[in-house]
């Protein structure tokens, strides 16, 4: 019997009911195989010969459950990233929102940014080269760059700031020489930069934003790009009011093109650049 065949249809649609209650992420028709297979494949890991008892482990609210899922959403998760990935949009932030956010908090020196769904990094990294390259007081400043997401393995990779060719590839060699040390064919990021972000384990569906432990308020500009794309539009909702709570007012909210299509945003002031539409806390 084919894996496709032990684990019924049924069964099948209650894992990715689960799994889209768990981490948001839609699974797609197209999909199903691999999941199957992913399903499989952790089944083998934890020896676990039925997959009614695999969904049973995830379904139950136990440590274990707890550990297996950050096994799981490593295989069920599309961490791929670089640097300035969207070059138009980092021109648009670059040029124009980040300045504009740096003037209007030039007499509290305190900028606060986020990045939801950052991966291995590269994304609040290029948000803090920019801050590097626009703040020439920086030590002034107290600034706070947080990169969330839900899977650990991206964290851990994040935190270590060593990259391959492939995360720079839209680099121009100054950038490069600037910022990376070169050894051995891997890129290691300058350690000033290293310093200025923080990451942090979040699951942007279940984890409540605003609490007195948590980092995550009063924030001038959340970058949330290629992380939607995966998921069901109601959960999409549900994140974009907690982003809403966690913006300081005037605070930006920029997705990747498209990714905001069909939900209602009517609380945010919705602004055109040519390079990307971007949603501002009215
Ligand atoms: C394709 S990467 C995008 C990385 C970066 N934002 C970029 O555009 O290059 C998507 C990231 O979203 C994360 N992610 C998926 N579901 C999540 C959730 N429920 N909470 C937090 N992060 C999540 C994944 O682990 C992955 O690292």
């Amino acid at each position: 019997m084919s894996e496709a065949e032990i684990l019924s249809v049924e069964l099948t649609e209650a894992f990715i009911r689960l799994i889209t209650k768990h981490t948001g992420l839609k699974i797609r028709e197209r999909e199903r195989e691999s999941l199957i297979k992913k399903i499989f494949l952790r089944m083998k890991a934890l020896k676990i010969f039925s997959p009614e008892i695999y969904y049973k482990v995830l379904a139950s609210h136990t440590i274990y459950s707890y550990v297996e899922w950050q096994k799981f959403i490593a295989i069920l998760t599309n961490t791929e990233s670089y640097f300035f990935r969207d070059k138009e949009q980092f021109k648009l932030l670059r040029n124009h929102i980040i300045p504009e956010i740096i003037q209007r908090q030039y007499h509290s020196k305190t900028i606060r940014f986020c990045s939801a769904g950052c991966s291995t990094g590269e994304e609040p990294y290029s948000l803090a080269i920019i801050l590097k390259e626009l703040i020439p007081d920086l030590e002034e400043w107290n600034l706070m760059i947080l990169g969330l997401d839900i899977n650990k393995e991206a964290l851990k990779k994040a935190k270590q700031g060593i990259y391959t060719a492939w995360s720079l590839r839209s680099l121009d060699i100054k950038t490069i020489q600037k910022y990376f040390i070169k050894f051995n064919n891997k890129y290691y990021l300058d350690e000033q930069i290293k310093r200025m972000v923080d990451f942090q384990y979040t699951n942007l569906v279940t984890d409540l934003f605003i609490h007195p432990y948590s980092d995550f308020r009063d924030i001038d500009l959340i970058l949330c790009r290629n992380v939607f794309i995966y998921f069901e539009s109601t959960v999409i909702a549900k994140i974009i009011d907690k982003f809403y709570d966690t913006l300081q007012p005037l605070g930006y909210l920029i997705t990747g093109h498209t990714e905001l299509c069909g939900q209602k945003l009517s609380k945010f002031q919705t602004k055109l650049f040519p390079e990307s539409l971007v949603y501002i806390k009215k």
